[in-house]
């Protein structure tokens, strides 16, 4: 566990090591001031004279070696801190990348609940570990063994007696501890439930309003908020007692050696200055053996951490492979695809070829794949069996910048980023000139709506683009694929937001980016694609048929009937 979290301190673990070594100087620090105080009581007791400077001089020691002890302490805490934090950026820095790598269907199916747990909780959950569990836990621990070492070699049966209080502290907080690991998986539930759930309120609060789903939506919310309170609230309640018995027994540590001390001392078994001194250093290690047993309930917290982070970040990236070069064509083909989501399958054995250079169209009813079959080509997730290549490359060879480089995907859901308008075109190039952005989006018609915008190009589009219209956002969408100019590019219901205006500006923008590429259109208006060099009819999964418009709709009733009711719709709206 503290390994694995090390590994990623980089530079920062001296920090922690400082902090460790000035921590331990700190506990030296209190021995010494035990031990002085030990000397001037033994002088005391045993009405030897001693004189005043001698006096001053072990309170002098005392007052000093207590002062250094709290500066080395504070100074740890401040490096480990330091350590700490230092090590949870680089965590988050490499956890960052190591998403990237995520193949896209993955971070689909793990939500976003399950990231920000990972990147803000359980990443902060370390800092226990790091801050204070190794800067203080390892100087304690070695403390407390030597003052019984010390204890041992005064008096071999006051050391088995000082023994006494351990099992007072760490039997009841064994039976914690178990306990602990057994609620932990419920415990964990309830907390990333009650993530789940605030984000989906916060983020689904324009479809609550709207449909008046207020008090339902607000119920699943208070329910989880609930049970949040009553999980940690049990977890106390059938704690509390433990830890009482732990509280007090443990720092019991003179629990023995006091009366049988005393009883051996007054029966001269044992010396005077014996008996003070396991009775001052069994004072002295309450503290630090509090300390100690104080972490141990956090383990298993970290350790469920720890497990999470690298379930998420931290594997195998089995997605992609290792090829930068690019292929000699851009022709795709699908051979012999087959592909489900979960269980049900939804691709079928497929098996298709799109030659480079040329506009396919895929058609077929809501649900029959479409968008399942554009997804695969850009690696959302792998097929189940066959496979799908470029210019005769599986694309499972690429790696995922390179994939990513060949391929423009305008998905179904048009996906705009908070930042200006600018910055939204800029990702399709890295290190774009201001130039390129504005000529892209001529090219995508959405130049003239941009200058009309109260900041232009630097026009902040709000969360998600909730700034524009569907349209709007879209054509942004657009001059970013135009700008990355990849040899294929898929448009998945690039018309979805269509009147008569923006399809007409959409068409324009289109024939800009398609033009010498690769390309796949999904389109619900046929008449967008009736040009299409192949279309493909698609019905379950399966390839009904395909050929250029004009065949299809001599020799496919589904195709035809499509086309049928896609011009319905079309005059349907005009006559509205
Ligand atoms: N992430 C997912 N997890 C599970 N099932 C999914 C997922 N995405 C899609 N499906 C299912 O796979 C099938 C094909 O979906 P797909 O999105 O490819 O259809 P489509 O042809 O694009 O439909 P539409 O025209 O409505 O966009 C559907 O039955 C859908 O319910
Ligand atoms: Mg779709």
């Amino acid at each position: 566990m503290m390994g694995k979290t090390l590994k990623y301190a980089g530079e920062y673990r001296k920090y922690i090591n400082w902090a460790t070594f000035l921590t331990f100087l700190s506990v030296i620090c209190i021995i010494v001031a035990y031990y002085l105080a030990n000397k001037l009581l033994v002088g005391f007791l045993s009405k030897e004279s001693m004189g005043f400077v001698y006096v001053m001089f072990i309170c002098g020691g005392i007052a000093l070696s207590k002062v250094i002890k709290g500066f080395l302490q504070g100074w740890g805490l401040k490096l480990s801190h330091e350590g700490a934090f230092g090590t949870l950026y680089n965590m988050r820095v490499q956890f960052a990348k190591d998403v990237t790598n995520h193949s896209l269907g993955e971070i689909i199916d793990n939500g976003t609940g399950v990231y920000k747990k990972g990147f803000v909780e359980d990443i902060n959950n370390l800092e226990k570990i790091l801050a204070h569990f190794i800067p203080e836990g390892y100087p304690n621990i070695f403390l407390v063994i030597i003052l019984y070492v010390i204890i041992f070699i005064a008096d071999w049966r006051m050391g088995f007696l000082s023994l006494a209080s351990l099992p007072l502290g760490i039997i009841p907080t064994i039976v914690m501890f178990k306990k602990g690991l057994k609620i932990m998986p419920k415990y964990y539930k309830v907390k990333n439930d009650l993530n789940s759930t605030i984000i989906e309120y916060i983020s689904g609060m324009e479809v609550i309003k709207v449909f008046g789903n207020t008090a339902a939506s607000y119920g699943k919310y208070v329910k989880s908020v609930e049970m949040n309170r009553d999980s940690t609230i049990g977890w106390f309640r059938s704690s509390w007692k433990i830890q009482a018995i732990v509280g007090a027994g443990l720092p019991c540590t003179m629990l023995l050696t006091l009366p049988v001390g005393t009883y051996m001392y007054s029966t001269g078994v044992l010396s005077l200055d014996v008996l003070i001194l396991v009775l001052m250093f069994n004072l002295s290690m309450a503290v630090p053996l509090t300390k100690i047993i104080s972490f141990l309930p956090f383990i298993p917290s970290v350790n469920h951490a720890v497990k999470n982070l690298e379930l998420i970040f931290n594997r195998e990236n089995v997605c992609c492979g290792l090829r930068t070069q690019k292929p000699e064509n851009y022709e795709v083909r699908f051979e012999n695809v087959s592909f489900a989501y979960q269980e049900t399958d939804v691709i079928g054995n497929l098996s298709l070829v799109l030659h480079a250079d040329t506009l396919t169209a895929f058609v077929g009813e809501s649900g029959s794949g479409k968008s399942t079959l554009a997804r695969l080509l850009v690696h959302y997730w792998d097929v189940k069996s066959g496979r799908i290549t470029i210019g005769g490359i599986d694309i499972r060879e690429f790696t995922n910048e390179t994939l990513m480089s060949m391929v423009s995907y305008v998905a179904q859901d048009t996906l705009l980023f908070s930042g200006t308008i600018a910055d939204n075109i800029a990702m399709g190039k890295v290190g774009a000139t201001r130039d390129e952005i504005i000529e892209a989006a001529k090219s995508a018609a959405c130049h003239d709506f941009i200058i009309k915008l109260e900041n232009g190009y630097d026009t902040e589009v709000g969360t998600l683009g909730g700034k524009l219209s569907g349209g709007e956002r879209q054509r942004v969408t657009i001059a970013r694929a135009i700008l990355k100019d990849a040899p294929i590019v898929i448009l998945d219901e690039a018309t979805a937001f269509a009147d008569a205006e923006n399809e007409a500006l959409i068409q324009q923008a289109l024939s800009k980016l398609l033009n010498g590429k690769t390309s796949i259109v999904i389109a619900h208006r046929l008449n967008t694609i009736i040009n299409a060099d192949n279309i493909i009819v698609l019905e379950n999964g399966e390839i009904h048929a395909q050929d250029p418009h004009k065949d299809l709709l001599k020799s496919c009733p589904l195709y035809k009937n499509l086309w049928e009711r896609s011009e319905r719709a079309v005059n349907w709206s005009l006559e509205i």
